[in-house]
This record gives structure tokens, C-alpha cells and sequence, in this order.
């Protein structure tokens, strides 16, 4: 498809949000990142026109605005479909069969790495390292966790989400679209960043273990407030 479409959805509303957003910062520019969260909430990726406005919110120029656009990974040139499903293929998650379940999917899907099912439902891509190698072979959909993944519940997870059934994050909130998922990295809160548990079995085995054994750090102590379980 064009890069620029000429049917960009940005309105007055989105200007006057982006001004709201770049307000929020004692240096406008810091902003930028925000904004263009915004932009793929409204136009489903980065547009030309959602390029342009952030420039002329923070008086930076295009190019400034491109560049960052184009350097991080989460912001997407391309539309993304309802649904951004990742799959971690770097080595641990390769090794534990992050590789299988991407192939898998990409078979079931009929699509390849960053493409989009004719549905507009799912964008697959795979992902480099999560930070979640505890739960290898991990799983995003819209950024939120889903761990411990084989093929077959990775496939099930899309066809969950297809079908619109309700799906929610064994670590994280029930799953809202990616254009609503965007405007909360915005900086919109959609009021469910407490749902579900903020540590699981695996991230908290240290802690447990230090408790059991009465280790502390130099200076520190094992009583430190204990995150959220199942
Ligand atoms: S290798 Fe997949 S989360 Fe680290």
C-alpha cells in the first residue's frame, strides 16, 4: 500500500490531545514518544499526517519526528490488525519452541513475519527478547503477557481472539484492541492496569527462596513489600 493514504484521521481532537500530552513535559519534545502512541490509536500506525502534526505541536521537523519513528520497533509503519500478536524467537524462547509456535502460526494464519490476516484481525511478528525468559516460550498479543506457550495454545490464543472471544493476560489485563492498547501508552488510562497479577510463580521463586533461607541483600532485607500473586 502508498505510505500516505490521504485519508488521515486526525482531527482538531487529536491536535488538542497531542498539545495536552506535550504539556504534561517541562521539555515539549519528551513528548514525542507519547504522541506518536496516540497517532497508531487514531490511524492504526504512523502516518505522514501523524509525522507532520507532531512536528508542528513540538517545532520539531519531520525529519526529527521520522527518525524516531522509524528507530524503536513498536511504533508501525505499516497498518496493524485488531489484534499485535508476537512471538519471542530469541534464544531461550527459540530453544523452548518459540521458533515451532511461530511457524506454526504463520502456517495457520497464512501470513508471514509482520503481515496482517485478510481479516485485518492479526498482525504476527516475532520478537526479540521480552524480558520474560522465565516463562519461555513467551507470547505478546497487544503487549501483555501469555506464558509457557506451546503451538497448540498459541494457536488456540489466535482463534480466541478472532472469534472474539474474551481473552485475558495470565499476567496482565483482560486484552482491549491494539488502537485502544495505544492511546493507554498514550497516556490515557483505560482504568485496568491493576487487573491480574504483577509477579508470577517463576519471577518469584528468588524471593521465596531468600525467605525460606533468610538470605538479605548487603544492607537490604528480605521483607520488601511482596508483589501481587494468583
Ligand atoms: S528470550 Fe524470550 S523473553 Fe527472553
Amino acid at each position: 500500500m502508498p505510505y500516505s493514504t490521504g485519508d488521515s484521521k486526525i482531527t482538531d481532537a487529536t491536535i488538542a490531545e497531542m498539545r495536552e500530552i506535550a504539556a504534561r513535559y517541562p521539555v515539549a519534545r519528551s513528548a514525542l514518544l507519547p504522541m506518536l502512541h496516540l497517532v497508531q490509536s487514531v490511524e492504526g500506525r504512523v502516518t505522514p499526517e501523524g509525522i507532520e502534526a507532531c512536528a508542528d505541536v513540538l517545532d520539531l521537523t519531520g525529519a526529527e519526528v521520522s527518525a524516531v519513528a522509524t528507530f524503536y520497533t513498536m511504533y508501525k509503519r505499516r497498518p496493524v490488525g485488531d489484534y499485535h500478536v508476537g512471538v519471542c524467537t530469541n534464544t531461550l524462547c527459540a530453544v523452548m519452541g518459540g521458533d515451532l509456535i511461530f511457524d506454526r502460526l504463520k502456517q495457520h494464519l497464512d501470513v508471514g513475519n509482520d503481515e496482517t490476516t485478510e481479516d485485518g484481525k492479526i498482525t504476527l511478528e516475532h520478537l526479540e527478547c521480552n524480558a520474560a525468559c522465565d516463562y519461555a516460550p513467551v507470547m505478546m498479543v497487544n503487549w501483555e503477557f501469555f506464558d509457557d506457550m506451546t503451538p497448540e495454545s498459541a494457536t488456540q490464543l489466535v482463534d480466541d481472539l478472532r472469534d472474539g472471544t474474551e481473552v485475558k493476560s495470565p499476567r496482565g489485563a483482560t486484552i482491549c484492541t491494539w488502537r485502544e492498547a495505544e492511546r493507554v501508552l498514550a497516556g490515557y488510562p483505560d482504568g485496568r492496569a491493576d487487573e491480574g497479577p504483577t509477579g508470577g510463580k517463576a519471577t518469584l521463586a528468588g524471593l521465596r527462596l531468600a525467605r525460606e533461607r533468610g538470605w538479605t541483600a548487603p544492607g537490604g532485607s528480605s521483607n520488601a513489600e511482596t508483589p501481587k500473586e494468583d
